[in-house]
């Protein structure tokens, strides 16, 4: 699922999918993933970033990651930059490509435009790629809920088989007509609450919040688990109930308190995509699959393991072709 979901965020920097067994491939998503288990695990110098200096094996792991990322990364931009023409935009590298040359062409020296550069871009390649992430821990949650809750699967696995006819796989024209799923996904994203704390912020200037007052260079992390949780904004908040998300004429409601992509200027700018993915994964793996639990993990834990967005602890599924 990894490589899947990857390779939706490949095509839109690099232009092009990968083959799932691309060696070079492979080892990208795996470093993405490897590193983002490092980044946040219990490690003191994840903590007190003076240790780097010593020889925490940790850390030289995250330097060859982050050389893998690199050698990648460079490698796509220098290929772009020989075979990119003006005005033709095949990707994200080009477009940025092409602004830098702009800016240069005209003169612009200004904060912004000295922004434009080629490290910025590396930079810019590898957030996208590891925003993506998110969206593969909010389905790992939904195929967890959905062998968790065998008979709200069995709902939407009804309602997709009614509105998708044959061996066609769903889409996105159609998710207006396929309500329980849509709730479904949104349930999911309420409970698993995978960017529980936001990313972290800090305040530019003074400032004064309702009763509080926040101080200039305060760190701020926004609480969306605590919004998702809130009992004077959800009945029964631990249970897992698709149907809050539905109006009495079994229309999708949109609630104000859902907000797993956080809100203001610096929310999620991947939330269309996400969303998008997320339909489209989710409704097809259920069209063509039943699944369950396995033998030997009857009952699997929905506790929460912490990398950079809180992901399902790992557990096994059985899938049958429907
Ligand atoms: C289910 C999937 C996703 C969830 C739940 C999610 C959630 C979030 C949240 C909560 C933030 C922090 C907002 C804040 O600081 O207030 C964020 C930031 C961000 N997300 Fe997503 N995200 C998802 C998928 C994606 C995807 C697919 C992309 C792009 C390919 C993306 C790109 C970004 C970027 C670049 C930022 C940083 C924005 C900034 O600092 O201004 N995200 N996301």
């Amino acid at each position: 699922m990894e490589t899947s979901v990857s390779n939706v965020v490949c095509s839109i920097n690099f232009g092009q999918r990968f083959q799932y067994d691309d060696p070079c491939f492979r080892k990208l998503v795996q470093s993405i993933y490897r590193f983002s288990e490092i980044g946040t695990n219990a490690s003191a110098v994840n903590y007190f970033p003076i240790l780097r200096r010593l020889p925490f094996p940790e850390l030289k792991e995250v330097y060859e990651i982050e050389k893998t990322m690199k050698d990648f990364m460079y490698g796509m931009i220098e290929n772009h930059k020989n075979t990119k023409k003006p005005g033709i935009n095949r990707d994200l590298i080009d477009g940025y490509l092409h602004e830098i040359d702009r800016r240069k062409e005209e003169g612009l020296n200004d904060e912004a435009s000295r922004s434009f550069n080629e490290v910025y871009l590396y930079h810019t390649l590898s957030d996208l790629l590891f925003a993506g992430t998110e969206t593969e821990s909010t389905l790992r949650w939904g195929i967890l809920y959905m062998i968790k809750f065998p008979h709200v699967q069995a709902k939407v696995q009804e309602e997709l088989d009614s509105v998708v006819l044959g061996d066609e796989l769903p889409s996105w024209r159609q998710r207006n007509k396929l309500p329980y799923t849509e709730a479904t996904l949104m349930e999911v994203q309420r409970m698993a609450n995978i960017t529980a704390i936001g990313f972290p912020h800090k305040t530019t200037e003074d400032t004064q919040l309702f009763d509080y007052f926040v101080p200039k260079d305060t760190s701020v992390f926004i609480n969306l688990y605590s919004v998702h949780v809130d009992p004077t904004q959800w009945s029964n908040p631990d249970e897992f109930n698709p149907e809050r998300f539905l109006t009495e004429e079994e229309k999708v409601y949109n609630h104000p308190a859902l907000m797993p992509f956080s809100a203001g200027k610096r929310a999620c700018p991947g939330e269309n995509l996400a969303k998008m993915q997320l339909f489209l994964f989710f409704s097809a793996i259920l069209k063509k699959f039943r699944l369950t639990t396995t033998p030997s993990n009857p009952n699997p834990s929905l506790e929460k393991h912490y990398a950079i967005s809180l992901c399902p602890s790992p557990f096994e599924v059985c899938a049958y072709p429907r």
